[in-house]
């Protein structure tokens, strides 16, 4: 049971890839290593004890995908491909319009034209899709039927996606699609050899107190101690990302036991205020995070956390790690890896 995962060699596709070999399935790695490194393959091979498929290439080719698609025959596609960098999608947002959704549209309509070959497969994806779609929410906790907005063009892209989606089944009722919004995804697998690597300065938190823990940068600035939170500083719900990997996994058993389409968050259901974040990480790598308060970052909400019953009674699926299982596993990594991939 072959599963295609555009942008696998990335953070989250690559620990879904050794979730996948685990559940039975047969992950093949399509990524043109934009934002992630080629070494990745070997990492997995050495965890999984298997060769996984690399298809080396850009979403944004069709023809390519219609051809990957014709000799993989998968039985579904995650697509995980596209650029995630809020502040970047600001300055550059051409670049998200292009890669994500163009990216989008050019996998849908290799789907569709591999689908119209050969219609006895239903075509069946799972989407990476974002808390951000929520915007700024007006209660905690989320629930997947919240109104949705956007407040940056990489926010915009997600939702432009969701919208695309919801069209292509009502035109097109085989299709089988199940979006998963992940909320803050941190932490990585717990062997040490896979993990976030970000490019240049992090922009999220935990990759930001894990390179103050290493050395490698002085202080972290935390962006704001006066909202109407417990501590005054920004709330999230973080989930470590073998979890989110397992959620894909349960997405698309259920696509395809089901064939039923769905949109789920993927989160905890609590939040962790950026003190906790410091606090727990500190204690998980017996090093010092010093940190000053800075004024409140543009665009940030007080406090965002997912009310996660939905997965649990669709697809089977809740998180089960906690914070501090999140923070020892992303200090195994960072600290194995200082310079990421290119240690
Ligand atoms: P990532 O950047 O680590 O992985 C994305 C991968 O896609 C990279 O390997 C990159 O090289 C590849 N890619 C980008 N454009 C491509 C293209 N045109 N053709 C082929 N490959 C391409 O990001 P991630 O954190 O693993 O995120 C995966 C998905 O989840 C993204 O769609 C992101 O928007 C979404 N998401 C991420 C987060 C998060 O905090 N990490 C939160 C919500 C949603
Ligand atoms: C960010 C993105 C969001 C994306 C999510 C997951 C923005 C405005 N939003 O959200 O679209 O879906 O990541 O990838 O970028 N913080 C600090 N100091 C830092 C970094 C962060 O105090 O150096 C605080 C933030 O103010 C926030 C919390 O830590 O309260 C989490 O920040 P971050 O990891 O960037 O995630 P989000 O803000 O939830």
């Amino acid at each position: 049971m072959k599963i295609l995962l555009t942008g696998g060699a990335g953070y989250i596709g690559s620990h879904t890839a050794v979730a996948l070999v685990a559940a039975g399935f047969d992950p093949i790695v399509l990524d043109n290593f934009a934002n992630s490194h080629p070494v990745v393959m070997e990492r997995l091979a050495t965890i999984t004890g298997r060769h996984i498929a690399l298809e080396r290439g850009d979403v944004l080719d069709t023809p390519w995908l219609e051809d990957v698609l014709r000799r993989h025959q998968p039985v579904g596609v995650v697509h995980f491909a596209g650029d995630k960098a809020v502040g970047e999608s600001v300055a550059l947002p051409l670049k998200y319009f292009h890669n994500n959704i163009g990216g989008a549209v050019s996998l849908l309509r290799a789907m569709e034209t591999v689908h119209t070959e050969n219609p006895a497969t239903a075509p069946t994806l799972v989407f990476s899709s974002s808390a951000t779609v929520y915007g700024d929410p007006a209660t905690v906790p989320i629930t997947e039927n919240f109104p949705r907005s956007h407040t940056n063009p990489y926010g915009h892209s997600k939702l432009v996606i969701e919208d695309m989606l919801s069209a292509l089944r009502t035109a097109s009722p085989a299709w089988r699609v199940g979006v998963l919004r992940y909320f803050n995804p941190v932490g990585a697998h717990p062997s040490g050899l896979i993990g976030e690597d970000p490019a240049g300065i992090p922009n999220n938190l935990m990759p930001f107190v894990a390179q103050v823990a290493v050395g490698q940068r002085e202080h972290l600035n935390v962006y704001g101690d006066d909202y109407p939170t417990p501590d005054g500083t920004g709330v999230r719900d973080y989930i470590h990302v073998q979890d989110l990997a397992a959620g894909h996994v349960a997405a698309i058993k259920t696509l395809l036991r089901q064939g039923e389409s769905f949109t789920v968050n993927l989160g905890t259901g609590r939040g962790h205020s950026v003190l906790d974040v410091v606090k727990a990480f500190e204690a998980a790598s017996g090093k010092p995070v010093p940190y000053r308060v800075a004024p409140r970052r543009a665009g940030d909400v007080a406090q965002c956390w997912a009310d996660p019953a939905l997965a649990l009674r669709l697809l089977g699926w809740q998180a089960l790690h906690t914070l501090d299982d999140m923070c020892a596993d992303a200090w195994r990594w960072q600290s194995a890896n200082p310079n990421g991939y290119r240690s």
